[in-house]
């Protein structure tokens, strides 16, 4: 495995998917983490990750200069590098000119680490200090038109620095050094799969829980699935799974569900029927922060009735993802995704004395699509596009009744069926319909209507935080809109969302 210390830079999960996409295993750890702390892990290798901060500066962040003497192969990464030279005894220092964007790297020697690399290659910098004096043991491997020092070598302790990003993508043999860094020089091995993954996790948890219970809030989405069917397959009906219908669900839902998870895979769901309860509760109510505190806690009453019914329970799953875990306690203490806080049944361990079991919560959300096939759970599920925990609600634009509720589920089954016929479901981060609070006129075969509109929005994203609308072909769109108006009663116009993120966001409350 490897180890990265994350000093704050905005690609330190890029760094992680990189070395994971080689299949060996790495965990992104806080600098904070003591050189001992490193040794017991027993890395094979340290990256270094880049970071916002001068070294010079005070309170910049620091690690364990112990990890020098590890014996260990380093890999510094901008900051990371800059950190090493300061360590070691070299000198860091404003530069000149700032270097910012695409530059021409030149090597300067035969560093194992640009092993099968042209002489000249494409490199992506972010920086505004360099180095000025390299730690005595290195030598400069290569260097940029602003950057005399741009890339250094101590081939003895085997450490390695370079003032560029190799986990970009405009880095062009940015992967190519990533990989010598990890077999070339720190001889790991490609073997983190999913299949290893499983099977260790699975060993965790058993001896974890022993013969205690434990419960889990399914969603429905890939993360609860996915460990709802890793927790199973480690201590079967031990476990119980909680999934409450809040009457804001896509049509047929929570039935899809119970097909899937409960009779294919034979896992234990409590279904509760909420829906009147969080209905009831939202009547009059626009506001959309409104909406989504009644939703959450009315989630939390029903769901801790519910897991009260279930004696002698220790533990309650989370389907927590690495760049939650990461965001939480990196450098500066970055907030952690607080749109989820409703599903992240916050107080409640606390509250019941329960303990956590977070299986997934090293792993990226491709990774737990993957480890989903790996388990054997249906493709549908899958591949789900993420869905809000207040669900409909907050895609009826204004009150929320049963009535509107059920016209948004018509339109919303309509799209899904023409986005997955069309072949667009997996391309898309999310698709979905959100009903309008304003009607519009019509005119349908002789007579005049006065109906409501919808609007379709669908997105590609790697994370949510940027999105841009699909350029959906124009005859889908065409079919979409003309079944819609044709197959739901009470639409009669359909409007394309063409904004992106920022400045709009996805959803429209
Ligand atoms: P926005 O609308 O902020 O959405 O661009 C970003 C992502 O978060 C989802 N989202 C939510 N998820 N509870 C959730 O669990 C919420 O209250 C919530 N609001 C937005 C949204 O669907 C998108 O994937």
């Amino acid at each position: 495995m490897i180890v990265i210390i994350d000093f704050g830079s905005q690609f330190n999960q890029l760094i992680a998917r990189r070395v994971r996409e080689c299949r060996v295993y790495c965990q992104i750890e806080p600098p904070t983490i003591t050189a001992e702390e490193i040794r017991s892990l027993a890395p094979e290798g340290i990256i270094l990750s880049g970071g916002p901060s001068s070294i010079y500066e005070k309170g910049s962040p620091r690690v364990d200069d112990g990890i020098f003497t590890l014996g260990i192969p380093v890999l510094g990464i901008c900051y990371g590098m800059q950190f090493m030279v300061d360590s070691l005894g070299g000198d860091v220092r404003k530069a000149d000119k700032r270097e910012y964007g695409f530059a021409t790297l030149s090597a300067k020697s035969n560093s194992v680490l640009f092993n099968g690399i042209e002489e000249e290659t494409v490199t992506w910098m972010s920086h505004g200090d360099s180095i000025q004096a390299i730690p005595q043991g290195f030598e400069v491997t290569a260097s940029t038109e602003n950057t005399t020092i741009a890339a250094i070598a101590d081939t003895q302790k085997q450490f390695y620095g370079v003032q560029f990003h190799p986990e970009v993508e405009h880095t062009v043999k940015g992967r190519k050094i990533i990989r010598n860094f990890l077999f070339e020089i720190c001889r790991c091995k490609r073997s983190w799969t999913m299949k290893s993954f499983a099977r260790e996790t699975i060993e965790q948890i058993r001896e974890k829980v022993g013969e205690k219970k434990v419960i889990l809030g399914l969603s429905g989405g890939v993360d609860s699935s996915v460990t709802a069917l890793l927790i199973h397959q480690a201590i079967g009906k031990h476990l119980t799974c909680i999934f409450v219908d809040n009457g804001l669900l896509r049509k047929d839902e929570a039935a899809q569900l119970k097909l899937k998870l409960k009779s294919h895979l034979n896992i234990n769901i409590r279904f509760v029927n909420a829906a009147s309860q969080f209905i009831k509760a939202l009547s009059g109510v626009s506001d959309p922060e409104r909406k989504r505190k009644i939703i959450g806690k009315i989630f939390m009453d029903v769901f801790e009735a519910e897991a009260k019914k279930i004696k002698d329970a220790d533990f309650l799953a989370q389907g927590t993802l690495y760049p939650d875990v990461i965001e939480s306690r990196s450098a500066f203490g970055g907030p952690t995704a607080v749109i989820k806080s409703h599903h992240n049944v916050g107080g409640l361990p606390k509250k019941m004395k329960l303990k956590l079991v977070e299986p997934l919560q090293y792993l990226f959300k491709d990774e737990v699509r993957k480890l989903g096939k790996t388990l054997g759970l249906d493709e549908d599920l899958v591949w789900r596009q993420p869905f809000p925990g207040p669900g409909l609600a907050i895609r009826v634009i204004g009150e929320v009744t049963k009535k509107r509720l059920d016209v948004l589920r018509e339109v919303d089954a309509v799209l899904q069926e023409e986005i997955r016929a069309g072949g667009y479901y997996r391309k898309l981060w999310q698709s979905f319909a959100v009903l309008l609070p304003i009607k519009s006129v019509g005119i349908m075969g002789d007579g005049r209507t006065y109906e409501n509109i919808v609007a379709i929005r669908a997105v590609t994203s790697k994370d949510a935080m940027t999105a841009d609308w699909a350029r959906l072909p124009h005859k889908l769109l065409g079919k979409i809109s003309n079944r819609i108006i044709n197959e739901v009663r009470g639409v009669n116009r359909v409007v394309y969302d063409i904004s992106s993120k920022p400045p709009s966001t996805i959803e429209w409350e």
